[in-house]
């Protein structure tokens, strides 16, 4: 069996980090424009880099939740198996990596990471970034957070559509479905005869794409669905 799964804000929010676009959400709180994209970095860098500095700062007070180790622990045993499992993920956090998963795609960046304006050479860092810190690689450019921002083209495009091309099952978690191309893997995953399954709070806007759709908790869910598939195996 080849799984592909798709994460998003809502399997991280039981961790007590914020989704993006709940009443409250992070967006309630900073215009989208004025933080993620080429040109609010441009505009005004240093509340760019306190967004993110705070961002980086919450993840050190969060733990994974039952879902981010279901999902590890649903890896190890499907590949032990010989099966193959992809986890593709919009969230920049890194719960997937401390419960244990392998084989993940941040194709929206990672928290933990920074990334040169001029020559794009990107590196981990874990404290605050301002807006003074030159690149030690080139000397030319400034380094900002390693995100991917509207008008940016996500990472591992094309690795995420051979997983899609190869997988038997698509299963999206936690994500509202408003945001591009993520959005449309559903109906990819739709055209190419996969099986599709949503698991979220509510129903996401691609909703009725998927073939299934389970309503409620990624803590809770997300365990349940994959002891029905390790009972399978
Ligand atoms: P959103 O905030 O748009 O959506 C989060 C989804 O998770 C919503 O549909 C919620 O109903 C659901 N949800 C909340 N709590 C949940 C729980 N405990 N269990 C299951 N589902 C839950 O976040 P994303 O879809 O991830 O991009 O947003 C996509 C992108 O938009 C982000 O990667 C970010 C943002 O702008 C960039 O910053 C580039």
């Amino acid at each position: 069996m080849n799984i592909l799964i798709l994460t998003g804000a809502g399997i991280s929010a039981e961790s007590g980090l914020s989704t993006f676009r709940a009443n409250g959400g992070l967006w309630d709180h900073y215009p989208v424009q004025q933080i993620a994209t080429p040109e609010a970095f441009a505009k005004n860098p240093a509340l760019v880099h306190r967004f993110y500095n705070e961002r980086r700062t919450a993840l050190k007070t969060v733990i994974p939740n039952p879902a981010h180790k279901a999902l590890a622990a649903l890896e190890t045993a499907l590949t032990a198996k010989g099966g193959q499992f992809t986890l593709v993920t919009q969230n920049v956090d890194d719960l997937h990596e401390r419960a244990g998963q392998k084989n993940i795609l941040h194709m929206h960046g990672e928290l933990n990471s920074i990334r040169c304006t001029h020559c794009n050479e990107r590196r981990v860092f874990t404290s605050k970034t301002s807006v003074d810190m030159a690149c030690e690689i080139c000397h030319h450019g400034v380094m900002r957070p390693d995100i991917v921002w509207f008008g940016e083209t996500p990472f591992f495009m094309e690795e995420i559509e051979a997983a899609l091309t190869t997988c038997d099952l698509f299963v999206s978690i936690g994500t509202s479905g408003a945001v591009y191309p993520a959005a449309g893997f559903v109906n990819m995953a739709q055209s190419l005869n996969k099986d599709t399954l949503e698991i979220n709070l509510e129903p996401s806007e691609g909703s009725n794409y998927f073939n299934q759709t389970r309503l409620g908790k990624a803590g809770e869910l997300v365990p349940q669905w994959c002891t029905e598939i390790l009972q399978g195996l």
